[in-house]
């Protein structure tokens, strides 16, 4: 395995993404991210091939029984999971839908849940909306609306003996903070509540291992780690044994499939895979086994990301016209900004002009939004950094935003 102390070649990596040719700036990771060759070649090799539905006795079905296995084991390997815990679906929001309904299912009127204000309304609301149908209490995490942090502490007021679950996110796709997610899982087990972890945002840029986060449930998104739009959740196949989510009678009751609805897209999991391989081969000199290589080459993004990352936002915070959103700690590469005298979605039209891609609004942050008073005036415009992005790009968003007047 390699020590992960190599820098990533940007040159190469940028080589791999034909979407790079248009010569915009991409800075709008947080999104979606652009899809290397590898993915698209993948995509569209499945679909050449025949490839029909599992369970036949055919080549064309095993082929379609090798796309499923070959994804899961692949997010197996991105999460730390197993392969039989990992349940694939449209996207996050709807996987998580469907895991609250099932978890619904084994709470009681007067337990509890614990939501935090950071995340994104796909781990809140699906939540919401089960514990209310149930009778179930929410309590709130709230953010340190200076600092943009979610204080680990404050889950010792908030969980008790019957509290049922933390939905917590291991990065905010606003602000970029990685809250303690370790210390409050911990919390949360003394008591016995589940944890579920959104490590969509974090994915494109953190090793994740599912174990040391302390998560029964890690919900992960392809799209935004150069995948195609397959979304999944990955937990212990013995806790999945353990619930009934809504299924169609005649359909598989094994585990993860019980939790699948419909006919999967097969070629979409063919480039999921291909999206793990993409990642893992990042750092060139990384041996080993394919999450071996996962951990090399997210040290090196963490580091590229991370140098780039702090020129942007030191630039940006230095500016008498630009506020930045918070202070986190330990942060993604990802941060939201506001502009002296100009709503969120001026300032990104200026920034299309000028050929870069940055996104306005809420970013369906909208708890946290609140809190911050940012809604009223149309939200915030945000930027977030993928390891494709070079210092060359943050020179030209820094000298964008830097001339940003309004009109
Ligand atoms: C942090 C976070 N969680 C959840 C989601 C929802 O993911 P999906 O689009 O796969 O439903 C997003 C999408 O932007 C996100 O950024």
């Amino acid at each position: 395995m390699s020590s992960g102390a190599a820098r990533l070649d940007v040159a190469r990596v940028r080589g791999l993404f034909p979407a790079l040719s248009d010569g915009f700036v991409h800075a709008d990771g947080p999104a979606g991210s652009l899809v290397p060759e590898n993915v698209a070649h993948a995509v569209g090799s499945a679909m050449r091939m025949p490839v029909a539905n599992r369970g036949g006795v055919f080549p064309a079905s095993g082929r379609a029984e090798a796309l499923v296995s070959g994804a899961r084991a692949a997010v197996a390997d991105l999460v730390g999971g197993r392969p039989g815990g990992v349940v694939l679906g449209a996207n996050m929001t709807t996987l998580t839908y469907g895991v609250a309904r099932a978890l619904a299912r084994t709470w009681r009127a007067g337990d509890e849940i614990v939501l935090s204000r950071l995340d994104h309304d796909a781990n809140v609301r699906p939540w919401l909306q089960v514990a209310e149908a149930v009778g179930v209490q929410v309590r709130w995490a709230e953010v340190d609306i200076e600092t943009g942090e979610l204080p680990a502490w404050q889950y010792a007021e908030l969980l008790n003996r019957r509290t049922r679950l933390v939905a917590v996110t291991a990065a905010s796709n606003a602000l970029g903070t990685r809250p303690d997610v370790a210390g409050i899982a911990a919390q949360a087990q003394a008591v016995g509540a589940l944890v579920y972890v959104d490590a969509v945002h974090a994915a494109p840029h953190v090793f994740l291992d599912k174990a040391s986060l302390g998560a029964d449930f890690v919900a992960v998104s392809a799209y935004k780690w150069c995948g195609p739009h397959v979304g999944a959740v990955v937990a212990d196949p013995d806790l999945l044994d353990h619930l009934r989510p809504d299924k169609l009678l005649p359909s598989s009751d094994r585990v993860p499939e019980r939790f699948e609805t419909g006919t999967p897209p097969f070629e979409l999991f063919a480039g999921v895979s291909a999206a793990v391989d993409h990642l893992a081969g990042l750092c060139a000199e990384a041996v080993g086994t394919r999450r071996d290589r996962l951990r090399a080459s997210m040290a090196d993004v963490a580091r590229h990301e991370a140098d780039l990352f702090e020129w942007l936002d030191q630039a940006l915070r230095a500016m008498r016209h630009v506020q930045v959103l918070g202070e986190p700690e330990r942060c993604t590469p990802t941060l939201s900004f506001t502009v002296a005298g100009m709503r969120p979605r001026q300032v990104a039209a200026e920034l299309a002009r000028a050929g870069i891609c940055a996104w306005d609004g809420d970013f369906y942050a909208r708890e946290l939004f609140d809190a911050l008073g940012v809604n009223e005036t149309g939200g915030a415009v945000r930027l977030g950094l993928m390891h494709y992005n070079t210092a060359d790009e943050v020179g030209r968003i820094i000298d964008a935003v830097a001339g940003l007047r309004p009109r």
